[in-house]
């Protein structure tokens, strides 16, 4: 049971997603105002007392990112000079998270500065889903609850029946991830190898693994161009798989991702709604499930201080 010390914040990246968050654990949403100024600076307003309260901000920093980004800072800012006594950061999207090393001269290490102002904006803990490398928990020295993608998709994907199923890492990063979801599924396995010429191009070297007469289902933590997706439903196809499937946590869907996953002619693309889809984005094919339920159920076992790993129990599905 959610209490009067627990309030829940959104800033505007996915609105829709808090308001379900907040109908699962049966309470309003805060009351908070993101609008701009006329030179475009985020304007914040919490219209509540939280004096004293756990107060949970959730906002995604998908794209337009510098802007998502400003608001969540802004309204932990807003919350801590409100003197909320613990503020959360649920990102269930983390972007900037690619750039979390030097891997060339000059070059930033951008998830782990973001990781720094989020801290001092006044977050205390921060919740987040499918991180794109686990380790940037490392980045923060408050605690980080780091929930997985997959007691969303498995139910799903269960349900599915499909037959001869053989999950497919998109590329080496995203071997862990597949590994645990054939095992899941108890389907088969395979890997492609990709190289990434620049962050908008991928070209794909080779498939380890057998697809050919299987039914894939292509595993990867998000979908920003298409680029490395649909080059790999390309390449399954090419060697000889049947019906083809789509799983992917974080629907980024940037730049030609929509007409590249038109183009790929794929089952199903199933993604969770940790960002919003725009409404030209939605598809036929395209299956959104939500990660509202799960989240939900985080927020209640941190705001009791409650084990939130017990979450992941085995078999457990949201
Ligand atoms: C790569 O390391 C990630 O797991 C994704 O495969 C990649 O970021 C997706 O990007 P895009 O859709 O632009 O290929």
């Amino acid at each position: 049971m959610a209490d009067a010390t627990l309030k829940i914040f959104s800033g505007s990246a996915n609105r829709p997603l808090a308001e379900r968050i907040c109908a699962h654990l049966k309470m309003r949403l805060g009351d908070a105002r993101v609008e701009r100024f006329a030179d475009g600076e985020v304007r914040i307003k919490v219209d509540e007392d939280v004096r004293g309260t756990d107060a949970f901000v959730v906002q995604p920093t998908s794209p337009p990112v510098n802007d998502h980004l400003m608001e969540l800072l802004l309204m932990i800012d807003a919350l801590r000079r409100a003197s909320a006594d613990r503020i959360t950061a649920v990102i269930p999207y983390f972007g900037y998270a690619r750039q979390d090393r030097k891997d060339e001269g000059r070059v930033p290490i951008s998830a782990k500065l973001v990781a720094n102002m989020l801290v001092s904006a006044g977050a205390q803990r921060v919740l987040a889903i499918d991180l794109h490398a686990a380790q940037l928990q490392g980045f923060f020295d408050i605690p980080v609850d780091h929930l997985y993608g997959s007691p969303v998709f498995s139910r799903y994907l269960r349900n599915l029946r499909i037959p001869d199923l053989t999950v497919v890492a998109p590329d080496v990063g995203s071997s862990k991830l597949a590994r645990g979801y054939s095992k899941r599924l108890g389907a088969g396995l395979a890997i492609v190898d990709k190289r990434r010429l620049d962050d908008k191009e991928t070209e794909i070297l080779t498939v380890i693994g057998d697809v050919k007469g299987r039914n894939v289902l292509l595993i990867d933590d998000m979908i920003s161009t298409g680029g490395s997706i649909t080059k790999a439903a390309h390449a399954v196809r090419d060697m000889g798989a049947r019906d083809v499937y789509i799983a992917a946590t974080h629907p980024v869907m940037c730049g030609p991702a929509m007409s590249r996953l038109d183009e790929a002619q794929v089952q199903r693309v199933i993604v969770t709604d940790t960002i919003a889809i725009a409404d030209g984005h939605r598809r036929k094919y395209l299956e959104v499930l939500s990660v509202a339920r799960m989240l939900g159920e985080a927020i209640l076992r941190i705001h009791h201080a409650e084990s939130v790993s017990r979450l992941f129990d085995e078999d457990a599905e949201y």
